[in-house]
């Protein structure tokens, strides 16, 4: 309840405030230079206050309230991520997301561009795949196809969703960015590839290891909204959204 006061308050602050510069006469004069960050209103004074930040979601009643910690792990149905250093594709079914040392660092609404903007930082965030599906694609053929599983550990990574706002919070089509501090973070993939005869798997398989930080960002930078999706709706809201991308 509390919240919706706050943005009844924060949309009404931002008409009185368009009323007054859209006559110039005070303006002209003025040395204060126009800052869209003075606009932000923050609902959470302490980010790190987990419940505020739930209750600030629950506010626009679409949610559910999520309840899990950092370690529990989290379910994604699919993902497909392209690795065009090396001419491969993978798409990944059942895999397991595992947050550790997660944190809100930032959290405030936009009436600029009716958005609420949250940053998460993870000390560490490990993928675990079920099956993943490479498909290493041909000039003038059809791929050459493996399976096998991959493993990464991101370290430090942080996550930004620009979430429009306008009766609703447009969750699903959440706008992510992504920032990955460690360009070579323990990235394995099972056994099987390696075993493989055929030289397009290892030359394919060779090419994302010589490229490692490369690959590393552009699946990344892919699976960012899975991620942040899948912080969300585990430990803040959860809005019925499906991992699969
Ligand atoms: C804008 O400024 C003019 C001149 O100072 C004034 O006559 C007018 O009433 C102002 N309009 C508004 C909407 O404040
Ligand atoms: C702007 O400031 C100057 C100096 O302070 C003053 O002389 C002038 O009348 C002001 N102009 C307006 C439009 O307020
Ligand atoms: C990707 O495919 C292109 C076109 O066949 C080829 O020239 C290039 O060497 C391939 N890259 C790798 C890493 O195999
Ligand atoms: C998670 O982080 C805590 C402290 O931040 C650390 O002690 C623990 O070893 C980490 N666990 C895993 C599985 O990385
Ligand atoms: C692949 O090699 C590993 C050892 O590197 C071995 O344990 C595994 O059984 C092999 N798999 C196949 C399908 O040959």
């Amino acid at each position: 309840m509390q919240w919706n006061l706050f943005f009844v308050v924060a949309l009404f602050g931002v008409c009185v405030l368009g009323q007054d510069s859209s006559n110039g006469t005070d303006a002209e004069n003025s040395t204060q230079v126009y800052n869209e960050e003075d606009e932000y209103t923050y609902p959470c004074e302490d980010t790190s206050d987990i419940v505020c930040v739930r209750s600030f979601f629950m506010s626009f009643f679409q949610c559910i309230a999520a309840r899990f910690d950092d370690r529990q792990p989290i379910y994604r149905v699919s993902q497909t991520v392209h690795i065009p250093i090396a001419n491969v594709t993978i798409n990944t079914h059942k895999d397991v997301i595992t947050f550790n040392g997660s944190k809100v660092e930032k959290l405030y609404y936009n009436p600029v561009t009716s958005s609420v903007v949250m940053t998460v930082s993870f000390k560490t965030l490990k993928i675990e795949t079920g099956t993943a599906y490479y498909s290493i694609s041909q000039v003038g053929k059809v791929p050459v196809t493996a399976e096998d599983t991959v493993t990464v550990n991101y370290e430090n990574v942080w996550l930004t969703a620009v979430i429009a706002l306008s009766n609703k919070l447009d969750m699903r089509n959440a706008k992510v960015s992504a920032y990955n501090y460690n360009a070579r973070p323990s990235f394995s993939m099972g056994p099987e590839l390696g075993n493989s005869s055929n030289p397009v798997v290892q030359s394919a398989i060779q090419a994302i290891h010589d490229n490692l930080p490369t690959a590393v960002q552009e699946i990344f930078l892919t699976e960012a909204y899975s991620y942040f999706i899948a912080y969300m709706q585990s430990h803040i809201c959860y809005y019925g959204i499906l991992l699969s991308g």
